[in-house]
C-alpha cells in the first residue's frame, strides 16, 4: 500500500484494477453472445478463465489488500457486516468488506465452473449431452444475478461509506483509514 497524498492511500495495484476492468467486459462479452455469435462466446469465456486463473494465482502470492489470507474472514464476520449495515454501523475497511469478499469467492469459483462447463460441452465426450448446456445456461443466469447482487452491494457500501468504490477500482486510490478503519 503506497501513500499517494496525506489523504489518500493506494489500496488496488494497477494488475487487480485491469483484471477486474477486463473482468467485466470478458463476462458481458461471453454473456451477450451466448446463443447468437458462438466463436465470440467462447473466446471471451476462454479469457473469462484466463483471468479467474491468474486472480487465483495473484490471491495467493499478491498484494496483502487482494491476498486471499488478506481479506476473506469468516462466515459468521460477514453476516454481522451484513447486519451492521442495515443500520449504517458496520466498520469501515480500507480493503474488500467481510461480505463482499464472499461475493468474490462466490464469483471466482462460479465463473471457475461455468467456464469448465462450456469447455466441457464442446469435447467429444459431452458434446450435445443435455443435462451439461442446461447446467451451463442456468449457471450463466445465476452468475448474472450474482453480478446484479455485486454491483448493488458495492453502490451500497459506497453509499453507506461516503466513498465512491467504483472510482477506487479505477484509480486504485481510497481515502486514509481513520483510527477506527480496519486495514
Ligand atoms: C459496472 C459493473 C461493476 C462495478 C461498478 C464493479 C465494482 C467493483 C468494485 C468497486 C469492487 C471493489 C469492491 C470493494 O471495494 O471491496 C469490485 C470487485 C470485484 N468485482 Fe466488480 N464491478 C462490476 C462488475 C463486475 C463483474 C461483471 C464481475 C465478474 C463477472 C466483477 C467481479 C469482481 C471481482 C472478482 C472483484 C474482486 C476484485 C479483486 O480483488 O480482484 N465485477 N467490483
Ligand atoms: C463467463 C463465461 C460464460 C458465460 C456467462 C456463458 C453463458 C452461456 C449461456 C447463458 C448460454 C445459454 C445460451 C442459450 O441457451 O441461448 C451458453 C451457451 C453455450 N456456451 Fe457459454 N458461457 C460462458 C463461457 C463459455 C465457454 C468458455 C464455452 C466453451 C468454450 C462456452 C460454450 C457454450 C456452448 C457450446 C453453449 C451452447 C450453445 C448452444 O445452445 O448451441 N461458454 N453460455
Amino acid at each position: 500500500m503506497a501513500a499517494e497524498t496525506s489523504s489518500t492511500v493506494r489500496v488496488w495495484d494497477l494488475w487487480t484494477r485491469l483484471f477486474h476492468w477486463s473482468l467485466a467486459v470478458c463476462f458481458a462479452t461471453a454473456w451477450l453472445t451466448s446463443g447468437t455469435w458462438q466463436s465470440v462466446h467462447e473466446w471471451s469465456g476462454y479469457a473469462v478463465a484466463a483471468l479467474v486463473a491468474w486472480r487465483v494465482l495473484w490471491g495467493l502470492v499478491g498484494p496483502r489488500q487482494v491476498r486471499f489470507s488478506g481479506f476473506v474472514r469468516s462466515p459468521a464476520t460477514a453476516l454481522k457486516h451484513l447486519a451492521s449495515m442495515r443500520h449504517g454501523r458496520e466498520p469501515r475497511y480500507l480493503g474488500h468488506n467481510p461480505a463482499g469478499a464472499w461475493m468474490i469467492v462466490a464469483l471466482l469459483a462460479g465463473l471457475g465452473l461455468q467456464t469448465f462447463s462450456g469447455w466441457l460441452s464442446t469435447t467429444d465426450a459431452f458434446w450435445g449431452v443435455g443435462w451439461l448446456q442446461e447446467a451451463h445456461g442456468f449457471l450463466g443466469n445465476l452468475l448474472l444475478a450474482l453480478v446484479g447482487l455485486h454491483v448493488a452491494g458495492v453502490v451500497a457500501s459506497s453509499w453507506l461509506q461516503r466513498e465512491n468504490l467504483a472510482r477506487a477500482m479505477i484509480t486504485g486510490h481510497k481515502r486514509a483509514p481513520g483510527p477506527d478503519d480496519i486495514v
